[in-house]
């Protein structure tokens, strides 16, 4: 079958800046005149394989892809995949029927895999290495409530996993100046800190690593948490309590970041563990509308990757 030319999006690194310019444009675009956006996925079919739970990125993609006069099909835990059929030929297969895939699971090599022989584009709603819809996502959402990107003082206060290491390649490309703080046997991995302080020299951005929560909530503009147990990782959670106990948003961390800091998280959140109930409920914390740019990124996201060559 005949494929018109496409982009796969599994990471924040895939993308230059310029593209990633074109994709917040077409997010605003999007979101001020949805009506324009009603016809352009009309005839497609996009597929969302999801290995792990979710709320928000089943939700705001499949509204996304409504909205835009496409159909959806989600697919859990019960495909052929659970009985061991390979995620090479599940690509092969599903390439012949669909038009995108959105997909969630475990290690990341699984969806290298699976875009390695799929036909059509697929997007990572999430593997244990990366999260790059919610990152592009929340720079666009921070451009929009700080008014800039570039230039920027953020901190990201917690696990050095998906997350963080989405975050770490975005800010490198847009020229942010963001410090990652996690306890020491949970930092972000080398290479991707690597790649992305080196990245950020070029944008006029810096990426960095510390182990020190409250120095790295000095004067930052976004205070940024996740979860201190990921998906995946429950049978860790108690450890993971106690190595992170120092890690946690609260009013005295807040009063280090500047005047008028935002608080910032991917959800879901968990009160009274990563963020106070007082900060995720206080004036800063814009996590619900944070949440609801997801579904005009992903919107322009999908155009973008059903048109590129
Ligand atoms: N932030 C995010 O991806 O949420 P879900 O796990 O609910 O999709
Ligand atoms: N780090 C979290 C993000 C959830 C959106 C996880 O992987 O479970």
């Amino acid at each position: 079958m005949e494929k018109r030319a496409f982009r796969h999006f599994l990471k924040v690194s895939d993308l230059e800046a310029s593209d990633i310019r074109e994709i917040f444009d077409m997010t605003e675009h999007v979101r001020k005149n949805p009506e324009h956006f009603e016809n352009r996925l009309s005839r497609k079919t996009v597929c969302l394989l999801f290995e792990k739970s979710s709320t928000r990125t089943r939700l705001s993609f499949e509204a996304g892809v409504h909205q835009m006069g496409g159909d959806t099909v989600f697919l859990g835990g019960d495909s052929q995949l659970a009985r061991g059929e390979t995620i090479e030929d599940t690509a092969r297969v599903m390439s012949g029927y669909l038009d995108m895939v959105i997909i969630r699971t475990f290690g990341h090599d699984r969806i290298e895999r699976f875009a390695s022989r799929a036909t059509i584009p697929v997007i990572n709603g999430l593997t244990d290495g990366h999260h790059p819809c919610q990152a592009l996502s929340d720079f666009s959402f921070i451009g929009k409530e700080l008014g800039a990107v570039q230039g920027i003082r953020m901190a990201y206060v917690g696990d050095g996993n998906n997350m963080a290491h989405s975050l770490m390649e975005a800010a490198a490309l847009l020229g942010v100046h963001l410090v990652v703080a996690t306890p020491p046997g949970y930092a972000p991995d080398k290479e991707i800190l690597r790649w992305s302080s080196e990245k950020a020299k070029k944008t006029g951005g810096s990426v960095t690593w510390m182990d020190d929560p409250m120095e790295a909530a000095r004067g930052a503009s976004v205070l940024y948490t996740d979860v201190w147990t990921s998906m995946g990782q429950e049978a860790e959670s108690s450890i993971r309590e106690q190595a992170f106990s120092g890690f946690q948003i609260n009013r005295e961390m807040l009063s280090l970041a500047a005047s008028d800091a935002i608080v910032l998280h991917c959800l879901p959140a968990y009160r009274g563990k990563e963020v106070t109930e007082e900060v995720f409920e206080g004036p800063r914390s814009k996590v619900f509308a944070q949440a609801e740019n997801r579904l005009h990124l992903q919107k322009a996201l999908m155009l973008f990757c059903n048109r590129k060559g």
